[in-house]
C-alpha cells in the first residue's frame, strides 16, 4: 500500500501535523506504537503559547481544538512569599496563549481527524524505516495481529519522541547533537488541587517551586530538588510541608496525587532536522526543561512549518519550504533554549545561594527586579511567553 506522508508517533507533534496535513489535502497515514487510551491518557504539558494558539486559529481549527479553555493573562512570581504579578495580556499587546491540558488537546485533535475519516492506526510494533535517503522510502510495521505490513511513501515524519525510531533511522554521522545538563533537578506531581489564580512560580532560600493549572480541579507542582533524586523521597507530608514553605502559603490545601516524578532537566538539539526524506519534529529532534512550557509549543510549531512546506512541496512542487524546514525551526528551538536556560538560572540562582555562589545569586535577584522596574525588560519576557 502506499500514501503520501507516513508520521510515526501521535503525540502533539504528530496529532497536530496529521490534521493540517488533511487539511493542506495531502494524504497521510499515522503509526502509533500505543494503543488510542494511552495516547489519550498522558498527562504532561498545560500550556498553550500564543504562537501556538495563532496556529490553530489560522488552519481553522481553534472552534474545534481551544473551545472553553482558559486564557494565561498575568503570572504570578511570588518572592519570598512576597506576590508579583505582570500584566501578561497588557505587556504582550493581548498576545496570550490557552492554558490547555495536553490531555484535552490530544483528545480532541484525535477526535477532529478520526471524524473526518482519517488513518490512524494504534499498536504498530516494530515500526522502521527503509530507504529514507532514497526517492521511494518506506515503512514497515507490525499490526495487532502480527502481521508485517508495508507502506511506500514520498515522504516520512519521524514524530516518535525522544526515544523513537526515526532520529534512530538516520546515519550518526550526518547528524550534529548538543545536550546540556542543567544541574538542578525538578520534583513533579499531579495533584487533585484547585489551581492557582495565575500560573505562579516562587523563589526563596527554600528552593524553587511552582504551580499551574491542569484543568478546573487539578494542578501540577514542580519542586527544585536534587538531579537524580528518587520521587520515593518524597512523603506526601514532605510534598506538602515544602509547597506550603517555598509557596509562602501556609493555606495551601492538600489533594490527592495522581504522578509523582522527577523531571530530567537536561536539553537535546539535533541538526539538521531532516535526513533525506525524513523531517524530523518535536521531541525527536529537540527536548527542551519543562521551563517556560515550550516541549509542546516547539513540538506544534514544527507541525506547521512541516505542514506548509508538504503542501507546498506535494500540489505546487515546490521544495523551498522542505529545504528551508530545518533551519527554520532549530531558529525557533534556540531562541525557545535560550529561554528556558534564562529563567532556570533566574529563578533557580536567586533563591537557593548554595546552587551558584553569593555573587550570582545577587545578579539573578537583580535580573528578578528588573522585570518589576522596567516595562521593556518585562515586554521582553512576555514576547517570549508569547512564541512565535
Ligand atoms: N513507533 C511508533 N510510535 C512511537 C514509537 C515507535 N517506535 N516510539 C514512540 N512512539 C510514539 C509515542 O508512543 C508517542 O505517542 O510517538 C509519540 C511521541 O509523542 P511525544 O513523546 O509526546 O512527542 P511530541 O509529539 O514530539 O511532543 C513532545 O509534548 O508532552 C509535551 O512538552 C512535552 O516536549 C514534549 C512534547
Amino acid at each position: 500500500e502506499a500514501t503520501t506522508v507516513v508520521v510515526i508517533g501521535a503525540g502533539p507533534a504528530g496529532l497536530t501535523l496529521a490534521n493540517l496535513l488533511r487539511l493542506a489535502g495531502v494524504g497521510c497515514v499515522v503509526l502509533e506504537r500505543h494503543s488510542r487510551a494511552y495516547v489519550e491518557g498522558r498527562q504532561r504539558a498545560g500550556v498553550l503559547d500564543y504562537h501556538g494558539a495563532q496556529i490553530f486559529e489560522k488552519w481553522g481549527l481553534a472552534g474545534q481544538i481551544l473551545a472553553g479553555m482558559p486564557g494565561d493573562g498575568s503570572l504570578e512570581i511570588r518572592v519570598d512569599g512576597r506576590s508579583r504579578l505582570l500584566d501578561v495580556a497588557a505587556l504582550s499587546g493581548g498576545r496570550t496563549g490557552a492554558l490547555i491540558p495536553q490531555q484535552i488537546l490530544i483528545g480532541r485533535l484525535l477526535a477532529a481527524h478520526l471524524e473526518a475519516g482519517a488513518d490512524v492506526r494504534f499498536a504498530a510494533g516494530d515500526v522502521a524505516l527503509h530507504d529514507i535517503a532514497g526517492p521511494e522510502p518506506k515503512v514497515t510495521y507490525r499490526d495487532p495481529d502480527g502481521v508485517l505490513r508495508e507502506i511506500g511513501c514520498a515522504y516520512i515524519a519521524g514524530c516518535d519522541g525522544q526515544h523513537g525510531v526515526s532520529r534512530a533511522a538516520v546515519p550518526a554521522d550526518a547528524l550534529t547533537t548538543y545536550t546540556y545538563d542543567h544541574g538542578i533537578g525538578w520534583f513533579t506531581i499531579l495533584a487533585d488541587v484547585p489551581p492557582p489564580r495565575h500560573p505562579l512560580m516562587a523563589i526563596s532560600s527554600h528552593g524553587f517551586a511552582a504551580h499551574f493549572a491542569r484543568g478546573p480541579k487539578a494542578s501540577r507542582f514542580y519542586l527544585q530538588c536534587d538531579p537524580g533524586a528518587d520521587p520515593a523521597q518524597w512523603s506526601e507530608e514532605r510534598v506538602w510541608t515544602q509547597l506550603r514553605l517555598r509557596l509562602g502559603d501556609e493555606e495551601l490545601p492538600a489533594g490527592a496525587i495522581t504522578d509523582k516524578t522527577v523531571v530530567d532537566m537536561r536539553s537535546f538539539v539535533a541538526d539538521p532536522m531532516r535526513h533525506g526524506r525524513l523531517f524530523l519534529a518535536g521531541d525527536a529532534a529537540h527536548i527542551i526543561t519543562p521551563m517556560g512550557g515550550k516541549g509542546m509549543n516547539l513540538a506544534i510549531a514544527d507541525a506547521d512549518v512541516l505542514a506548509h512546506a508538504l503542501r507546498a512541496a506535494v500540489h505546487d512542487g515546490d521544495e523551498t519550504g522542505l529545504a528551508a524546514y530545518s533551519t527554520t525551526c532549530l531558529d525557533r528551538v534556540w531562541n525557545h533554549q535560550e529561554y528556558s536556560r534564562w529563567l532556570t538560572e533566574m529563578t533557580h540562582e536567586a533563591g537557593d545561594e548554595s546552587l551558584a555562589g553569593p555573587f550570582r545569586h545577587r545578579l539573578a535577584r537583580a535580573r528578578l527586579e528588573r522585570l518589576f522596574t522596567s516595562e521593556a525588560a518585562a515586554r521582553a519576557l512576555v514576547d517570549l511567553m508569547a512564541g512565535g
